[in-house]
């Protein structure tokens, strides 16, 4: 298999931090306070990322990933909110396609969650992840993790940390979303407009309804769970 150049996304230090201590010929790019390491696992370049929390951060560094970098597959990893009732925390979501949960125009007569972008304006606007990218992580999960603890399905991002019981079911109700985060979405978008394939794997970290661990300890805990699962697919898939 010929090389990729793959960009790998996540908001937080702990959400990366494992894929960091992997990287061979670590370089460090800063640009407009952004963090941005380069490196090599097996012979592939990857471009790896600190964001920052929420939409706009995320955006942000994907475009400029993009102009600089020009992968050929964008990965989002780190935690999220269970919202449906058939996850529990230490799941993983490999999202089918990605909305906004945030973005609402319906007083000017559209569907919330329509980001005023296509036809259907009666429907939220959807990402789609690549199903060729969705279907290799799920096989390869299923080699390592018990089956009943992968999902694919709709992720919803916004910029709100989601912890109360009436608004999670709102958005799993609304647009049938499993899990809730913070960027997704926006990395998606971004990705979609330049024609770069994506896929965004989260581990679920609580359960979005205001029983949230206060410990830093539990966030880092499940944070690892997607690393660890997006390294097997760094070291399996592209070697
Ligand atoms: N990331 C992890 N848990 C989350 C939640 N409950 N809401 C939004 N983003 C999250």
């Amino acid at each position: 298999m010929t090389a990729t150049k793959i960009a790998i996304i996540g908001a937080m230090e702990c959400e990366i931090i494992s894929v960091k201590q992997e990287l061979i010929d670590l370089k460090e790019v800063v640009y407009a306070d952004l963090y941005i390491f380069t490196g090599r696992i097996k012979d592939n370049f990857i471009i790896l990322s600190k964001s920052g929390i929420g939409k706009v951060n995320a955006a942000l560094n994907t475009q400029y990933i993009i102009d600089s970098f020009k992968p050929n597959i964008i990965i989002n990893v780190g935690v999220a909110g269970g919202i449906d009732s058939c996850l529990d925390v230490g799941d993983i979501v490999i999202g089918t396609y990605l909305v906004q949960h945030d973005f609402d125009v319906s007083p000017l007569g559209y569907a919330k969650g329509y980001m005023c972008i296509g036809k259907e304006k009666d429907k939220p606007t959807k990402y789609y992840c690549d199903k060729n990218l969705v279907e290799k992580f799920q096989n390869l999960l299923e080699k390592s993790i018990s089956k009943n603890k992968i999902h694919q399905g709709i992720i919803a991002s916004g910029d709100q940390f989601i912890s109360n019981k009436k608004i999670k079911e709102e958005i799993n109700n609304y647009f049938g979303a499993l899990a809730v985060e913070m960027e997704g979405c926006a990395i998606a978008q971004v990705a979609t407009r330049n024609k770069i394939p994506f896929i965004v794997i989260r581990a679920i970290s609580d359960l979005a309804d205001g029983n949230l661990s206060k410990s830093h300890n539990e966030f880092e805990k499940y944070s690892n769970v997607s690393s660890q699962a997006l390294k097997l697919f760094l070291n399996k898939m592209y070697n």
